[in-house]
Parts: C-alpha cells; structure tokens; sequence
C-alpha cells in the first residue's frame, strides 16, 4: 500500500490522545500496541526466529508452553514492568503476579500474551489478549487483582492474521486499527458494532458428547436448519483461536461457545476469566453483543476467586445468545 493510500486514516496515538482517559492510561495502551506490533514481527518470522515448535516447558495452567508462548510473555511482561504507569502484571503463562518496582504505578494488566497456540505450528490465526484494570495499591498482591470484569478501564487484543489488527475498548464503544509497515496502527474501524441476529455458530463439535444436555439442545437445533425449531440453516465455524472466533463476531456476528462439560465436570470450562473470559466480554457488551458463562449470567459480574480460574463462555450476538438461554 503506498503512503498516498494510507494518508487520511488516524493513527493509534492520535485517537487515545483524542478520547478522554487519563494521562497513564493513554501510556499503558501505548506500551500495549507497541509491543502488540513487536509480537507481529515475531509471529511473523515464525521459523526464521527460531519461533516454531514447543518449549518443553508446562505453565500453571498445566499446558505444554510453545517457544513463542514463553517469547511473547517475556515481551509483554518486560515492556510493562518497564511503563511507570504500571503497578503490576499477571498472565496466563505466569504462577504469580509480578509487582512493579515502581513507586507510583496506578494500572494493573493482564494478559494472554499468546492465544490460540496451537495455531502457531500450522500458520493459522494467533493473538495477543489484555485486560486493564486500576490498582488498589502501587504495590499490588494478588487480591489487588480480583476484581469482576465490569470493573476493567480497558480491553483488547491483537490480532495477527491475514491482517494484524488490534481491538480495544476504554468502556464506550469498540475501535479496531489494522497495521501498516513499521508497526503503525491506523483507525479503520471506528465503532464496531454486533448484528443482533445470525446464522453462524462456533463450538469445538468433537466435544458435543461431553456436553450439559442444555447445550445439546441449543446446538442440535442449529444443525437442523430450516427444517428444525429455529426454522433456519446455521453455518459453523471454529479457528481455534478465541481472538479469531471473537473477532469474526464483531465483524459480521455469530456465537461463540465454550461450554462446561464432563469431561472434569470441577473444571468450570477451558478458558480463563482474567486473561479471556473478561476482555473479551468487555469488548462483546461494548459492541453491542452479550457475554454470558450460560446464555443468562453475564461474564462480567463475576467476582473472580483464583486468578487462574476458569469459566464456561457463551457470547456473540445478542439475539443468539438469548437462545442459548433458552434451549
Ligand atoms: P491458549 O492458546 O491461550 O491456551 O488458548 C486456546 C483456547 C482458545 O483460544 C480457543 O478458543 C480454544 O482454546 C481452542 O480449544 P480447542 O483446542 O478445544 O479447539
Ligand atoms: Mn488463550
Ligand atoms: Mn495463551
């Protein structure tokens, strides 16, 4: 794309320089989509960074971590200890919270710094996902962390895929900037919106034997399309990568679910709240959409008990959503 093309369009400073937040938080957006930009690159190179294939070690989460998994951590982990800004961090590749040394930080992030790993190996979408919240204290303890997600000043994520693009909400509305060469982000998507209704579902489907019977219901109902009780033919669709399967829902719409199942049936769900359940709802209520852990009680009102705890999700447009509910 030449510079002519590219000239018109607001870049990332310029827009949270316009909106209305405070000084610090304008700084921890701006550490967040630099080194969004710094991961592009090395999702990007992929082989050529050495960035392909496992890391031989296992996270809290009790998943094997992948070399960019660790990369992508230490990225974010390093840039936002380094913001002033910033009081403390927490990820999803990290036991514990790290405390920032400095004095007067007021913001604590959180972050899936890789989401949809398994993706990397075969070229397909990954993403970078973060949350925002004030800190109680400049010097943070894990239960500064603990509050619901209605509580977070901003959310986001990027995106790298076909285009690299980062998503963000500071809690009035949802803008969406693509990348353009040396890691500039330009506004193309000043206020993404959720269709209401929609024919597109996404599920893990190689799970429907695990499933609670309310999701069975639900989902059966969409593979019978015209002929069934929604009297209308469901399209399916399942990145495996919740960045990539949310971002099509804010672009055209749709469901996303991860239901519970019984499998473990302690095991409230796959995905976690602080680092997934919680952005991302942030974002679907702001467009529009609802984000719920059953089709009824919104994600957001949560009041977390672990940081590494998970949750069942249900979101997307909110007429669908309703259904879920429903069945
Ligand atoms: P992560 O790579 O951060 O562990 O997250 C993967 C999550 C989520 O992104 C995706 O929707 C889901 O796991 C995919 O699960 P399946 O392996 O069941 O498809
Ligand atoms: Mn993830
Ligand atoms: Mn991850």
């Amino acid at each position: 794309m030449t510079d002519a093309t590219k000239a018109g369009f607001v870049d990332f400073d310029s827009h949270i320089a316009s909106a209305a937040l405070p000084d610090g938080l304008r700084e921890v957006l701006q550490v967040l989509a630099r080194t969004c930009a710094e991961i592009s690159d090395v999702v990007a190179d992929g082989a050529l960074a050495g960035a392909l294939g496992a890391s031989g070690q296992i996270n809290v989460q009790d998943e094997e971590q992948k070399k960019l998994d660790v990369m992508t951590n230490d990225m974010l982990t390093d840039a936002l200890l380094a913001c002033p800004f910033v009081a403390g961090v927490a990820s999803e590749e990290m036991d514990e919270v790290q405390p920032a040394i400095h004095p007067a930080g007021q913001y604590l992030v959180l972050f899936d710094p890789l989401d949809g790993s398994s993706n990397i190996d075969i070229n397909a979408p990954v993403g970078t996902i973060f949350s925002v919240l004030a800190s109680p204290s400049p010097t943070p303890t894990e239960a500064d962390f603990m509050q619901p997600g209605r509580a977070q000043v901003a959310s986001g994520y990027a995106l790298y895929g076909a285009q690299t693009m980062l998503v963000l909400t500071t809690g009035s509305g949802v803008t969406g900037f693509t990348m353009a060469p040396e890691g500039r982000w330009l506004l193309t998507h000043p206020d993404i919106r959720i269709p209401a209704d929609t024919r597109e579902f996404a599920i893990n489907m190689s799970n429907q034997r695990h499933w609670a019977d309310g999701v069975q219901r639900y989902v059966t109902g969409c593979l019978e399309g015209a002929d069934g009780p929604r009297g209308k033919n469901f399209n399916m669709r399942w990145v495996a990568a919740m960045v990539a399967d949310v971002h099509r829902i804010l672009m055209r719409g749709g469901v996303f679910l991860y239901p519970w199942d019984r499998r473990e049936p302690e095991k409230p769900g796959k995905l976690r709240l602080m680092y997934e359940g919680n952005p991302m709802a942030l974002l679907v209520e702001q467009a529009g959409g609802k984000a719920t852990l059953d089709g009824v009680a919104p994600i957001l009102d949560v009041v977390p008990e672990r940081l590494h705890q998970r949750v069942p999700v249900a979101l997307g447009s909110a007429n669908e959503v309703d259904q879920i509910a429903a069945a």
